[in-house]
């Protein structure tokens, strides 16, 4: 069935093709070669932009002249292959079978001449744009430009590494660099909207969407989000690099029960507040022209016909004056969700709740008419739907500029590669670094020694971009085994590579060479992990483990004895409970990009210290899942440290399993470097503050806490320092621990530095199942440290 149909492979397919074609016309981008962000601005203007009286009395103007169907026009897209109109009779559908050429009856570029087409989903390039616009702007009644979406999830043509990894930077100005270039290059081929960030919280490793988003925590993922709306808007929204963001997918689709993609999500207001809500809040206070309703439902109710969430939320309380798109066939969805019989119900519930495009169901234009014929829908709702539309056209300044600007991007930008390297270098995470028999850490790789390069990822140029990999071209990647040659040709070294196996299979036949060249090798560099289309959507996985045969195939290596550096290519939390045990070296690597060889070898030579972080906790075992570091406690806490007690009995009756320890074999936060880092002294500014101060809504500042970070290795490096809070005494169990700052710091070998955090309302309180935001008379603790186990701590109470 055509909703089945995916439309990542059809956007990458397509301009793959388009790719080919327009290469002979590809002209270098000098003009976007600089990357001019502005950073930490904390306001932006968007709110402005999209509601001014200017822009409501150009919107006004609009609809006073604007007939229904043109109305209806801006609430429906399509993409360029046209449809089946869903309200077709059985006669006509018949007709359609026996001639699929009439199936496309509805002709976009015909809608689009005659004002009958508001947006066009996934359709890229240049040419292709500039024809449907031109019929839209040119020929039909009220020239209401057209609005191109697309899933540019972490790069266009440049690509850096998948959004899991970018969160591992814990870098949100890295993230608004390398999202405003994403920008950059999509807007030369006519896109002026992305269906990104996707700012969903996931817990749980076995949901194969946790690859485009920031992970499990609510702190972090707010920070992250906020980045990517500043990137891809960046201070002006009418800037024809600018495009809009479709902040998805509202609300709690990360919460998909087992992990199953597309399931259903239960959970208390509290838990929606403090942990699901926060990154979509972050984005739409940073400015979100769109947001896009999810396909789950929350607490019964399908979030593309929720009204609590996009009328009550988003609108009422946040105050978000932009659009809400469907995700794609939702609408359509509600009727397989139980909650609408007919076309017509789906169609009427997703609108009232606050749905006003309709992506791909084509329920609104078939059912919309009858419906306002009907008295079921009234023209204030549509009138009000098409509003919020046309705000964001205006402030897009697309009536102005509806062409793109500069010639178009066709493959990777020269000048972009060194920061998606470096995107790629800080994304990172280096989760063991064992002592090999030289006496030194395995890592970083000694120069002359003889490499052996061994697994599937080591040079598939396809694989390494991840999923969701924009309009990308595999020959622009540089692989590891690309980069590795360069490296050991420069140094006079020998590599040797083999394959060993395929992602997937359950033949050995190259188990035997790899074992050879490991023999024969001073190290080996292993590159196994998941293929791209493991994770993104539809990619859940009830295993964690190495697909195919890799583990045998490690296994095999590992015996030789040969020390192993095993670098994981996922895109999600692994099981890597063997490899810790038995190889000597681990570093996640995520999927990363255009430039991966480069920065892995960068990274494995040390001309760059590792510095990434967890971003999600690494289970020990799949049924750990779903396993995140700010749990509740429970009355029978199998960690005394939970309680801030000295260790107690080890006793049957506590909160754990009988086979498998409770914590992450890797928890959020971890990550090694190539030097080493002390904390000390860690103080707060107030140990105690009176509730009055504590209740001030909008405090930035009221508890000051500080610690001491020191290199005591012999490199300099960046470690990513880290603070954490436990509340007690309050009405409501809260997390044994929370992140509430985290900051980047750079340290030459010896150096210290003093960093603190300042935690205000927004830290300290926290929300009630009657959506009410608290602050109460509560003891503290902070840590402040190099990941979610950090130890150092001082303490302070609300009074
Ligand atoms: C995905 C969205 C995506 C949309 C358009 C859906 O299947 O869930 O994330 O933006 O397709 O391609």
């Amino acid at each position: 069935m055509s909703y089945f149909f995916s439309p990542t492979a059809m956007f990458s397919s397509k301009l793959r093709l388009l790719g080919v074609t327009a290469a002979i016309l590809f002209l270098c981008m000098d003009l976007h070669a600089q990357v001019n962000v502005q950073h930490a601005a904390k306001v932006r203007p968007y709110n402005a932009q999209l509601a001014s009286p200017d822009v409501e009395r150009r919107v006004d103007a609009l609809l006073h002249r604007m007939t229904l169907d043109e109305k209806l026009g801006q609430l429906v897209q399509y993409n360029d292959v046209g449809y089946t109109a869903p309200s077709a009779t059985v006669e006509e559908k018949a007709n359609l079978a026996a001639n699929p050429e009439a199936a496309y009856r509805l002709d976009p570029m015909q809608l689009a001449a005659t004002g009958k087409l508001g947006s066009m989903l996934n359709v890229v390039g240049a040419s292709k744009t500039n024809a449907f616009q031109k019929a839209a702007v040119e020929k039909s009644r009220l020239h209401i430009p057209i609005l191109f979406g697309a899933d540019v999830i972490h790069g266009f043509r440049t690509i850096y590494p998948v959004p899991l990894g970018l969160a591992a930077s814990f870098d949100p100005s890295l993230v608004e660099r390398v999202s405003h270039v994403s920008a950059q290059e999509a807007t030369t081929a006519g896109v002026r909207w992305f269906y990104s960030p996707m700012v969903d919280i996931s817990r749980d490793a076995r949901w194969g969407r946790t690859t485009e988003g920031a992970g499990e925590d609510p702190y972090l993922g707010s920070a992250i989000a906020r980045a990517y709306i500043h990137g891809y808007q960046s201070d002006d929204l009418s800037r024809p690099d600018s495009v809009a963001a479709s902040v998805k997918h509202f609300a709690a689709y990360g919460a998909a029960e087992a992990g199953r993609e597309y399931n259903t999500t239960d959970m208390s207001e509290s838990r929606l507040r403090d942990i699901y809500l926060p990154p979509y809040k972050a984005a739409v206070d940073a400015g979100a022209a769109t947001m896009m309703s999810a396909f789950n439902a929350l607490n019964g109710v399908p979030a593309t016909a929720n009204p609590y969430l996009m009328q009550t939320i988003l609108r009422a309380q946040w105050g978000f004056n932009g659009f809400v798109v469907s995700d794609y066939t939702a609408v359509m969805e509600l009727t397989h969700h139980g909650v609408a019989l007919t076309p017509a119900i789906a169609t009427e519930k997703a609108l009232e709740a606050g749905v006003d495009v309709d992506m791909m169901s084509h329920y609104y234009d078939a059912e919309l008419p009858g419906l306002i014929r009907s008295g079921k829908v009234s023209m204030r709702v549509v009138d009000e739907a098409v509003r919020r539309v046309l705000r964001v056209k205006i402030a897009l300044g697309l009536f102005e500029h509806p062409y793109p600007e500069g010639s178009e991007v066709t493959s990777a930008v020269a000048e972009h590669r060194p920061l998606v390297r470096e995107a790629a270098e800080e994304s990172f995470v280096l989760l063991q670094n064992a002592v090999g028999k030289s006496g030194t850490p395995v890592l970083p790789l000694m120069k002359p020694a003889k490499v052996a390069l061994i697994g599937p990822l080591a040079d598939d140029s396809a694989e390494m971009q991840g999923a969701w990999g924009g309009a990308n071209r595999a020959p622009d990647v540089v692989t590891l085994k690309d980069a590795l040659e360069m490296r050991a040709k420069e140094t006079g070294t020998t590599l040797l590579y083999a394959k060993g196996t395929d992602i997937l299979t359950q033949s050995d036949a190259g188990f035997a060479e790899a074992e050879s060249i490991a023999k024969g090798a001073d190290v080996v560099v292993m590159a196994l992990g998941e293929s791209s289309s493991m994770s993104g959507e539809a990619g859940s996985r009830a295993n964690l483990d190495l697909p195919g045969n890799q583990q045998q195939l490690l296994e095999r290596v590992a015996a030789t004895g040969k020390p192993i550096v095993l670098l994981i290519f996922s895109g999600r939390p692994l099981v890597l409970t063997w490899a810790a045990q038995h190889v000597a070296a681990i570093m996640e690597v995520w999927f990363p990009g255009t430039e991966a060889g480069n920065a892995l070898v960068h990274v494995l030579y040390g001309d760059v210290s590792p510095s990434g972080k967890l971003p999600m906790s690494f289970p020990r075992s799949v049924g750990q899942e779903p396993l995140y570091y700010n749990q509740f406690p429970t009355g029978r806490p199998a960690n005394n440290a939970d309680l801030n007690l000295p260790p107690g009995p080890d006793t049957r009756f506590i909160s754990r399993y009988i086979d498998v320890a409770n914590d992450a074999l890797f928890p959020f936060g971890y990550g090694l470097s190539y030097t080493q880092f002390t904390y000390s002294d860690v103080k707060v500014s107030h140990e105690t503050l009176p509730l009055t101060e504590a209740r001030r809504q909008r405090a930035e500042k009221l508890v000051t806490v500080t610690a001491t970070v020191k290199n005591t290795g012999t490199r300099a490096a960046t470690e990513v320092v880290q603070c954490y809070v436990r509340n007690v005494g309050a009405s409501l169990e809260q997390p044994i621990r929370a992140l509430k700052g985290f900051k980047r710091v750079t340290l030459r070998p010896g150096e210290s530095k003093s960093v603190s955090f300042d935690l205000g309302f927004d830290e300290l309180s926290f929300f009630n199942n009657e959506s009410q935001r608290l602050v109460e008379a509560t003891h503290y603790t902070a840590w402040v440290g190099g990941s979610s186990t950090a130890t150092e701590s001082a303490g302070f109470s609300i009074q």
